[in-house]
């Protein structure tokens, strides 16, 4: 284990070696990083013996909290059983095949086949060539933009970087591609006018879709793609009745609808998949991080009867339908899922996360509602964002050159927290393991309270006026 005595030197090491994702560069070679090197439940250690609460579960991630044995055994297991093998011409392992069918007795909705990869990105750009070659096997070869929301995350892929609706994701990179359009976030807090009710909110917000749509030309747009609430874009919660607004919109036009519960699936919402707590009816749903709680990498695609009728009479004209990865259906990966959903099952985790995440939110409205520099608190089920502004009545983001949001991540670090600055706004989020007892909820909450404080403070002392 890579813990003291020299600290410092592994820090070098990674100075001089590692590129790391979602990083500054000029930064980091100045700064060096924070490197973990254990985890137990919901708290990590790093290289010089500190502890923190992660309240982020890694990247939304580890759902059943670290160092759980059952998945390492698992893992183990399968690894001396078979450790792979592939799944493309007719070919299969055993694991993969029982995970399938256990992922469609699951969803909801009228889901037909699974297809497996290795990250939500990958996933997604997989989602956006069935499109592609469903309307292609239909007849409508130029039915392939696609609509996604401003703020929505979604990958990084070229394809999926592009239908990404954060600046972050494209500067440097000439991304969104061609085809790929951006609607409005459905947050009402800045997006609907004043006076204006969740309904009418999302109402407009369908008017503006079905415009959109219209300007491209229906023939030439493909699907729609969603969280069903946005994560790391935010954590949006979408106003009441915007999904019963936008479906009408979707079948007005023949568009699939994408739902992406990379973040929302496995319980992060208080329901099994955010499909759930929306009542939402996908053509095509993708999943990864809560699949194996980010233990091994594994990422689905999952195809509703509708689309699987297509693709069927697609090979009749193309073949083999030509795509997928060395690693699609990986049996080690499908062995920890497995072994996750079990643990999913045994210990009532979605229950629990329903139930700890309404402790969370009433917590953080108890600590922070009132506070000068709050001016929303947003989440749904154990999810939950705090939104930082200079003025609360006139809802007024501080200048970007202050980097409130960063800030206060570093004063959540120093308090032994582990949060995130989100995109766009000066926002920070929490998204636990669903593992986390009621009394590591409180102390999340405390430790954000006192880093919101010491940003207060901060900002005090540097004349800054917000309130
Ligand atoms: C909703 C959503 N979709 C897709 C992705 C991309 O997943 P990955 O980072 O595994 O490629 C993410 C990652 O955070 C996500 O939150």
């Amino acid at each position: 284990m890579n813990e003291l005595p020299n600290p410092a030197a592994l820090e070098d090491l990674d100075r001089a070696s590692l590129f790391h994702p979602f990083t500054p560069i000029a930064e980091h070679e100045r700064h060096g990083p924070r490197v973990m090197v254990r985890g137990q439940g919901v708290w990590l250690t790093d290289n010089r013996g500190r502890d923190y609460i992660d309240a982020m579960a890694g990247l939304w991630c580890v759902n059943v909290g670290y160092g759980r044995p059952e998945l390492a055994e698992a893992i183990r297991d399968q690894a001396l059983k078979l450790p792979y093998y592939h799944a493309f011409s007719s070919m299969a392992s055993d694991t993969p095949i029982e995970l399938a069918a256990r992922l469609l007795k699951l969803v909801p909705g009228d889901m037909a086949r699974v297809f497996f990869g290795l990250s939500g990105s990958d996933a997604n750009d997989t989602q956006v060539k069935i499109v592609w070659y469903y309307n292609t096997v239909r007849g409508k070869p130029n039915k392939r933009k696609i609509i996604s929301r401003l703020r929505g995350y979604h990958g990084v892929t070229c394809v999926t970087a592009s239908m990404t609706g954060l600046p972050g994701l494209h500067a440097g990179f000439g991304i969104p591609l061609p085809g790929f359009l951006h609607t409005t976030t459905p947050h009402a807090y800045y997006n609907a006018k004043p006076g204006e009710t969740d309904r009418a909110f999302a109402a407009r917000l369908a008017e503006e879709l079905d415009a959109l749509i219209e300007r491209e030309g229906p023939d030439t747009v493909g699907a729609f793609i969603a969280e069903p609430v946005m994560g790391a874009g935010g954590v949006i919660v979408p106003p009441e009745g915007y999904y019963e607004a936008i479906r009408p919109v979707l079948e007005k036009h023949d568009l699939l609808f994408i739902v992406d519960e990379v973040i929302c699936g496995f319980g992060r919402l208080g329901t099994w998949f955010g499909s759930d707590y929306y009542g939402l009816k996908p053509d095509l749903m993708t999943i990864a991080k809560g699949l194996t709680s980010a233990y091994v990498p594994l990422s689905a695609s999952i195809v509703s009867q509708k689309v699987w009728e297509v693709l069927r009479e697609g090979s009749l004209k193309f073949g083999a339908f030509g795509h997928g990865y060395t690693y699609s259906a990986h049996p080690i990966a499908a062995a920890c899922a497995m072994a996750n959903i079990d643990i999913f099952e045994r210990e009532n985790l979605v229950q629990r996360a329903a139930e700890r995440g309404a402790r969370l939110h009433e917590r953080l409205r108890a600590r922070l509602a009132d506070h000068p520099l709050v001016g929303e608190i947003r989440g749904v089920g154990f999810v939950a964002a705090v939104e930082l502004v200079q003025d609360r009545a006139g809802r007024k983001r501080f200048d970007p050159s202050l980097k409130v949001g960063p800030r206060t991540l570093k004063h959540c670090l120093e308090e032994g927290l582990i949060s995130r600055a989100l995109p766009a706004s000066d926002a920070l989020s929490i998204s636990p393991p669903l593992v986390m007892t009621e009394a590591e909820v409180d102390e999340a909450v405390a430790r954000l309270g006192r880093a919101v404080d010491k940003m207060a403070d901060e900002l005090t002392r540097e004349g800054v006026a917000f309130g």
